[in-house]
């Protein structure tokens, strides 16, 4: 309806013009719609079209538009796009010429196309891409593409929008051509480090109805800048770590981040400590940041350490954080003992408790692995002492003896109580210094020795031994005969013993018939201050020899008188004539006697009872047997060798006194032969006595003048003074002679007799200063009172 009416209106705007008609119609009309009714607008009847072979000329041939003949109509042939058509003009119409022949006649028509919103407007690419550097500030203009709509007019594009419009607005700029070109301003910072990537749509509308618009993306990427130092996790940071950790071992790892990209994000770390020695201690991968040792830490060395880190990113920027390291103590330090004070030596009768050494521990570690505990071996009579922590003081703990152990080795053992615990030893060896605290002791409690009578005088009898327990000087015993006297006589006279060795010796001849058995006391006495001692009882026996003949006691003997005994001669068999009796002083077989008839004037006439000494007739007397008969008698005794003693023994046959008598005369011979023999012996006796008092006189005046000229050097009334070499010495005063120069002084003079003479002892190392020698003759008188017999008339030596 809209079109007519325009064409009306057109139709009355031009009728009056002659073969010219217009039309307007839109564009885009389907085809076979009506543009007008041409034959009606020229005043052609229909039969002048068909007749007159109506058709449409154009110059350019386009056969939009065609003549429907019949109706005498126009008629839409093509779609018609003005915008193809006339592309921009505003103004489009199509030019054609309606021909006509018989007559040949034409008429112009036009036909105006108008427009019709049919283009949105549209960009060329669908996105634009942008790069834009974080850092760009504000104002700054990025040119956009323009957006076209083919359409004119009011259809044609007449704004832009932007969406979302946060960072950019847009600006429109008037060109010279009439088009207008479009940016977009940075009107608020991009910041990469929240959005990297911006979209933007970028809308193009243009006025028809309905409106149209066209759209493009804006794609912004942006880029970063170094506009973020790095930041680490922690400020500080915290680990531990153990002593002696291998190297290498990675204690901790920090982490900074940077919210930069590329190489803005670019880590490095470092340690930044200058003054103590962390540097060398620890090492930081500057890429990873992991803290590793580059050499062991010893916890007694430090116990923490402050590493000081620092991340750098390339551009420069940094940041810094403390790692704290706190070394963890592990048990590596053995404890040490140290002597503080020691004593290497300790006498024997120190007290309970006296300190021998002090001791001082010492452990480097801490804690548990730093806590020192000693101890010492054990089965030792000491004890370890804690007076205060660390130190120890090793005391007695029992009484000491050093003949029990003269030397300790006390092993002080110190261990901590770390796991595993460690433990160092010192080894302290103690001598026991001795103290005379042990008396010598005899190997018996008593000692027995025999020696057979007749020996000779320094002979050894036999040694006593004493042992001393203690050392040294302590235990160097000496021997020492202790004073008594046997029978009055000082025991010194019989035995002296050795001071160094302890042999006994006899000092004189012993004689089983004076003395059977003595004892005395030895003392063995130590080198001690205080010297101690003890003794031991010595009994020594004295073994009998067959030294004595047997003794006759009947019948006597004597010198001149004559003793018979009186046989009748009624006299039986087996009369006991008489009876010989003899003792021996020896003893047990020494002393068992035994009888023989060795000669007998009528040996068939008496036997001699072998045991008993009975003289028995054997056979009857007869008158023929002589009045005088004499009968020699042996009496043996059973020693080896044996000893004997014979004894005559005169028997008279005769039954009265005075035929005895007659018998016996021709012994007045030999009463005569004993009466010169006495005068004789008093002769001997006169002429002996002379020369001894001559002799006297003659000694006594040769030492009176001696003795003169000798008491300028003596005074003393001594009798003797030993004069002894040089290497001898009395060292424990004590009197005894050691064994080489005691027993020279002792002299016999006859092995029968008893004999210990205290004479002169013709040694050359003794001098003899006293001529009279008066106390020395004196006891060898007394000596002689005891110990000799009377000599015996019967005595006949074998
Ligand atoms: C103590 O030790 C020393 C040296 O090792 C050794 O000669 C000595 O016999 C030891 N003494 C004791 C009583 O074990
Ligand atoms: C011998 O020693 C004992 C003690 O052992 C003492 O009683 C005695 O008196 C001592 N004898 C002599 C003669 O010293």
């Amino acid at each position: 309806m809209n079109r007519q009416v325009l064409l009306y209106i057109w139709l009355f705007s031009v009728g009056s013009v002659f073969g010219q008609v217009s039309y307007s119609i839109p564009e885009e009309m389907s085809r076979g719609s009506l543009v007008g009714n041409i034959a009606h607008d020229l005043g052609l009847e229909i039969k002048r079209l068909i007749s007159g072979k109506a058709k449409i000329y154009t110059r350019n041939g386009d056969q939009y538009i065609e003549l429907n003949r019949e109706r005498g109509v126009l008629l839409v042939k093509e779609r018609i796009d003005r915008e193809a058509l006339c592309t921009e003009t505003a103004l489009c119409a199509l030019h054609i010429q309606i021909i006509l022949e018989n007559p040949m006649e034409f008429y112009t028509v036009t036909v105006q196309i108008t427009d019709i919103n049919d283009n949105a407007p549209t960009f060329e690419k669908s996105e634009m891409k942008f790069k834009i550097s974080e850092s760009a500030s504000t104002g700054a203009k990025f040119d956009l593409e323009r957006a076209v709509d083919l359409d004119v007019g009011i259809n044609d594009l007449q704004k832009y929008e932007l969406r979302p419009s946060d960072n950019f607005v847009l600006k429109l700029h008037s060109n010279t051509n009439g088009r207008k070109s479009v940016e977009m301003v940075l009107q608020k910072p991009l910041d990469r480090e929240k959005q990297e990537q911006v979209s933007l749509i970028l809308t193009a509308v243009d006025g028809g109805e309905p409106q149209m618009s066209g759209t493009m993306q804006i794609l912004i990427t942006v880029l970063d800048a170094n506009d973020n130092a790095p930041v680490f996790t922690q400020q500080t940071y915290k680990a531990t770590v153990t002593e002696n950790s291998p190297k290498g071992t990675v204690i901790a790892t920090v982490t900074a981040s940077d919210a930069d990209q590329g190489s803005n994000n670019k880590i490095t770390y470092s340690i930044t400590n200058t003054l103590d020695n962390v540097r060398k201690l620890f090492h930081i991968n500057e890429e990873k940041g992991e803290v590793s040792l580059t050499e062991s830490i010893d916890f007694e060395m430090s116990r923490n350490f402050q590493i000081n880190l620092r991340a750098t990113d390339d551009g420069g920027l940094t940041d810094s954080c403390k790692l704290i390291v706190d070394v963890l103590d592990v048990n590596d330090n053995k404890p040490e003992i140290n002597i503080m004070s020691k004593s290497t030596v300790i006498s024997e009768d120190a007290k309970v408790s006296t300190v021998v050494t002090m001791i001082n521990t010492e452990d480097l570690d801490s804690g548990d692995n730093g806590n020192v505990k000693c101890f010492i071996s054990e089965n030792v009579p000491f004890i370890l002492k804690s007076s205060t922590s660390n130190f120890y003081s090793l005391v007695t703990d029992s009484d000491l003896d050093r003949e029990r152990a003269s030397e300790y080795n006390i092993t002080v053992t110190c261990s901590d109580e770390g796991v595993p615990s460690l433990s160092s030893s010192v080894i302290l060896t103690l001598q026991i210094s001795d103290v005379n605290d042990n008396a010598p002791v005899f190997e018996r409690t008593s000692y027995e020795a025999y020696i057979v009578e007749n020996n000779t005088p320094g002979l050894s009898i036999f040694t006593v031994k004493a042992t001393d327990t203690d050392w040294n000087q302590n235990a160097r015993v000496s021997y020492i005969l202790e004073d008594s006297s046997i029978n009055g006589v000082p025991v010194s006279s019989y035995v002296s013993v050795s001071a160094d060795s302890g042999i006994i010796s006899a000092m004189c001849t012993f004689d089983y018939e004076q003395i059977k058995d003595f004892q005395f006391h030895v003392k063995a006495q130590d080198g001690g201050s205080p010297p101690l001692s003890s003794n031991v009882t010595v009994k020594i026996m004295i073994l009998d020899q067959n030294d004595n003949p047997p003794q006759v006691l009947y019948p006597v003997q004597t010198g001149g008188s004559l003793v018979a005994e009186m046989v009748p001669r009624s006299a039986d068999v087996g009369y006991l004539v008489t009876k010989v009796v003899a003792v021996d002083v020896d003893s047990g077989q020494n002393a068992w006697l035994s009888y023989k008839l060795q000669k007998a004037t009528n040996r068939a006439m008496f036997e001699v009872g072998l045991q008993n000494g009975e003289i028995r007739t054997i056979r009857q007397v007869t008158d023929k047997d002589a009045v005088k008969q004499r009968l020699t008698v042996i009496v043996e005794d059973n020693g080896q060798p044996s000893r004997s003693a014979t004894v005559i023994v005169n028997v008279a046959v005769a039954d009265s006194f005075p035929e005895v008598l007659t018998e016996f005369t021709d012994y007045t011979h030999d009463k005569e032969y004993n009466d010169n023999l006495t005068f004789y012996l008093v002769l001997a006796l006169a002429v002996v006595s002379f020369l001894f008092i001559t002799c006297l006189v003659v000694i006594i005046s040769v030492k009176i003048y001696r003795w003169r000229q000798s008491r300028i050097l003596y005074h003393s009334n001594l009798p003797v003074i030993p004069y002894y070499p040089p290497r001898y010495s009395d060292t424990l005063g004590t009197g005894t002679l050691p064994h080489v120069y005691n027993y020279e002084v002792c002299r016999t003079t006859d092995s029968r007799k008893s004999d210990c003479k205290f004479g002169r002892a013709f040694s050359p190392n003794v001098l003899i200063m006293d001529p009279s020698s008066t106390g020395t003759m004196q006891r060898i008188q007394s000596e002689k009172s005891i110990l000799d017999e009377p000599d015996s008339p019967l005595e006949v030596r074998s």
